[in-house]
């Protein structure tokens, strides 16, 4: 059995399991992309930016196919809807900027979706349709002294997917981000108000591709915030987290389209 599927978290160096050639320069197209992010319009305070993207995953075969975006006054956008999960944002609609067509067709992000895909495990019923990746680019900039950057919810948390993924793309002159992974009765609380011997590991991403994996209903999972390293100049931390969940047939109820109100239903 693997880690991820014992103890709900596994640690990978992705740089010796996905080995291609090319992959040295497709990494670093990946990696200039995150120069480019807009700023979170949700947390534009926080010193985070990022851009997004949904893709189907076919199973058995692997597959991977990008679902098209939504246009906004001639901008990309993928809409997003976290259910309940994250506290700071209750069932709220939010929309990411697109991730760029060059990074949607860049070969080592999908094999990395696909490696990440082949680590999930799934009851027999949740795997009859495409599975669903979503695929966030987040980069924590700071840029002064006294400045934090944190990520979203700052607490050891459960995402409400199943399974979530985190690639290291660019550690870069700063202090902190730790990683922790708990029990899922701490959830909500900082690890520093936690037993140590209730941290289950805690760890730092250093490395370009160094990555993580939680099966979030047996684990929480903590990022810490990000402050300026000593060097002169910005600190970054930038990364790629793919979470994946099933497409399945919901129950009548639970599907808002079976309401009947037809006046706020729209063509797709
Ligand atoms: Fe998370």
């Amino acid at each position: 059995m693997s880690q991820l599927k014992e103890a709900g978290f596994e640690y990978y160096q992705l740089k010796n399991k996905l080995q291609y050639q090319g992959m040295d320069e497709d990494l670093e197209k990946l990696t200039k992309a995150f120069d480019h992010l807009p700023s979170d319009e949700y947390a534009p305070h926080l010193n985070r930016y990022r851009r997004y993207a949904r893709a189907l995953i076919m199973p058995r075969t692997h597959e991977v196919k990008w679902l098209p975006e939504t246009k906004i006054e001639g901008k990309d956008y993928y809409e997003y809807f976290q259910g309940s999960f994250n506290p700071e944002y209750m069932g709220e609609y939010r929309r990411f900027p697109a991730l760029t067509k060059e990074s949607m067709n860049n070969r080592l992000l999908e094999e990395i979706i696909r490696f990440d895909f082949k680590e999930t495990f799934w009851m027999r019923e949740d795997a009859l349709m495409p599975f669903h990746a979503g695929i966030h680019f987040v980069k924590l900039l700071v840029e002064n002294e006294d400045d934090t950057a944190v990520s979203s919810p700052n607490n050891l948390h459960q995402d409400g997917e199943p399974f979530t993924f985190a690639h290291l793309i660019r550690r870069n002159n700063i202090k902190g981000a730790m990683n922790a992974i708990s029990i899922p009765e701490h959830r909500g609380k900082m690890p520093e108000d936690v037993a140590d011997s209730e941290i289950t590991t805690s760890f730092y991403l250093e490395e370009p591709l160094e990555s993580y994996s939680v099966y979030d209903p047996l684990v929480t999972h903590y990022v810490g915030e990000v402050e300026k390293g000593n060097e002169a100049g910005t600190g970054e931390r930038s990364a790629i987290l793919i979470d994946f969940q099933p497409t399945v047939i919901a129950d009548p109820d639970q599907i808002r389209s079976m309401h009947g109100d037809t006046s706020k239903m729209i063509y797709v």
